[in-house]
């Protein structure tokens, strides 16, 4: 395999087979093909694109640069979900425990924080004491035991996507629809799923702002699913406002932790938390076996929250892993929970708000301390806003938009936060987040 040959022929155009991608992979993989290389490679891709054959062969490739779980010894089907990045999108925290209490086991392996967008493992280590760190067997045996596990990527799981998911950070390559499904794939699959539902966001707060793009890329990731024989169903969800009234680690988790508890979050009630929680859940209950449609998995995933027993299993799963439970009794008396500022609504606003910017908050949220700058830096667990206005909601001059958590207050852009809000005298339209379905064959609607 010579790389010099393959990345002239992907810039000028030309499809390669799959066997080139796999040995370019592998090779860059194991230090034989250098990162200049595999750059120009990655923007010649990102230019020219890659078909439907070399985005799968890419994901078969990053895929089995290291171990793909094998989970077929326990029993039940096991479904995970994964989404393409939001603000303010905690699902995961909600999801995991309520489909683990209907009877689908849920191993679930996320990522943090990235750029403007959080990361449930962020999330999850929000609660003191909580170990996303677990080893392979230390995952399989909490996932046989109480049906779900939430930890982060291991050395083992896909390094090829890890090496190749920094260097497209740093090369302007991440907003590649077949790069990104390719990386996406590769550790979903690797997990030892059965099937997947993806949660695919588009708006101002995700990677596809356009929803052409986002529609197109709900289509390559359900389409390499389904070539790897993995049911796999895409729901398209509004990311233009943030998603719920929380941003940032802390405030995030305990709003979560609220809506499973049965009761209302700071700032108020997130009913688009609600929705997206049981859509997403009532595919996999439907996709896990144990519901006849994703109606039925509708029911059961209602069931499961108002009846407390998704609660119940999240504290299992807390427990489990190492977790605080104090806190899921009573999240306000955590460390850094009460709120240190609050933003109001300025002179000029009146009427309604019509608009929130989930990217200019997911931003703000970075700054206060909630994301990072490089890799390595610390969160501020506690950094974050909650929205008491939502998009809709009546407004005048000096209401309280949001409250702001924080260790660091003066981190606090708050001219950034209030800018982030849109008036308008008449009231906007009512929209729902969920916007559409795609179960590999068509788009469905709801
Ligand atoms: N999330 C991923 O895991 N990979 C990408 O390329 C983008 C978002």
């Amino acid at each position: 395999m010579n790389p010099v040959s393959l990345l002239i022929r992907k810039r000028d155009g030309e499809c390669l087979a799959a066997s080139e991608i796999t040995d370019l992979v592998t090779a860059y993989t194991r230090g034989a093909v250098p990162d200049y290389q595999m750059a120009a490679f990655l923007m010649a891709a990102f230019i020219q694109g890659l078909n439907d054959t070399e985005a799968a062969a890419l994901t078969r490739a990053m895929l089995h640069s290291g171990e793909v779980l094998d989970l077929s010894d326990l029993p039940g089907l096991k479904v995970d979900k994964h989404s393409t990045g939001g603000v303010g999108d905690k699902i995961s925290l909600l999801l995991a425990p309520l489909v683990a209490a209907c009877g689908v086991p849920v191993p679930m392996i996320s990522g943090r924080g990235l750029g403007h967008s959080g990361g449930t493992l962020d999330k999850l280590e929000a609660i003191p004491g909580f170990n996303v760190n677990l080893s392979i067997p230390e995952y399989r045996a909490q996932l046989e035991r109480i049906g779900v596990v939430m930890i982060g990527q291991t050395a083992e799981i896909a390094p090829a996507d890890k090496k190749l998911y920094a260097l497209r950070d740093v090369t302007g390559t991440v907003e590649s629809i077949p790069l990104i499904a390719a990386s996406i794939m590769s550790k979903k699959l690797a997990e030892g799923i059965d099937a997947l539902v993806l949660d695919v966001k588009s708006g101002r707060g995700a990677f596809m702002k356009e929803e052409a793009d986002a529609r197109k890329l709900a289509e390559t990731l359900v389409g390499i699913g389904r070539e790897f024989d993995k049911p796999t169903v895409a729901l398209l969800t509004d990311m233009n406002n943030p998603l719920g009234r929380s941003i940032g680690n802390w405030p995030e988790t305990a709003e979560a932790i609220c809506v499973l508890r049965g009761e209302t979050p700071a700032g108020g009630p997130v009913d688009d938390v609600i929705d997206v929680t049981l859509a997403l859940a009532a595919e996999m209950l439907h996709l896990g076996g144990v519901a006849d449609s994703p109606d039925g998995g509708y029911v059961q995933a209602r069931h499961a929250l108002d009846s407390g027993h998704a609660f119940e299993k999240l504290i299992e799963l807390v427990e489990a892993q190492g977790g605080d439970l104090a806190v899921l009794d009573a999240p306000s008396t955590r460390k850094g929970a009460q709120p240190v500022a609050e933003i109001r609504a300025p002179e000029n606003a009146a009427g309604y708000v019509t608009a929130i910017d989930a990217l200019a908050l997911g931003w703000a949220a970075v700054h206060l301390g909630a994301g990072r700058a490089k890799k390595e830096d610390p969160v501020d667990p506690s950094a974050g806003f909650v929205l008491t206005t939502l998009v809709g909601d009546p407004v005048e001059p000096g209401d309280v938009l949001a409250t702001v958590y924080a260790a660091d207050p003066s981190r606090l852009d708050a001219e950034a936060v209030q800018a982030a809000f849109t008036y308008d005298s008449a009231p906007p339209a009512a929209t729902s987040r969920l916007l559409d379905r795609y179960d590999g064959a068509q788009w469905t609607g709801f």
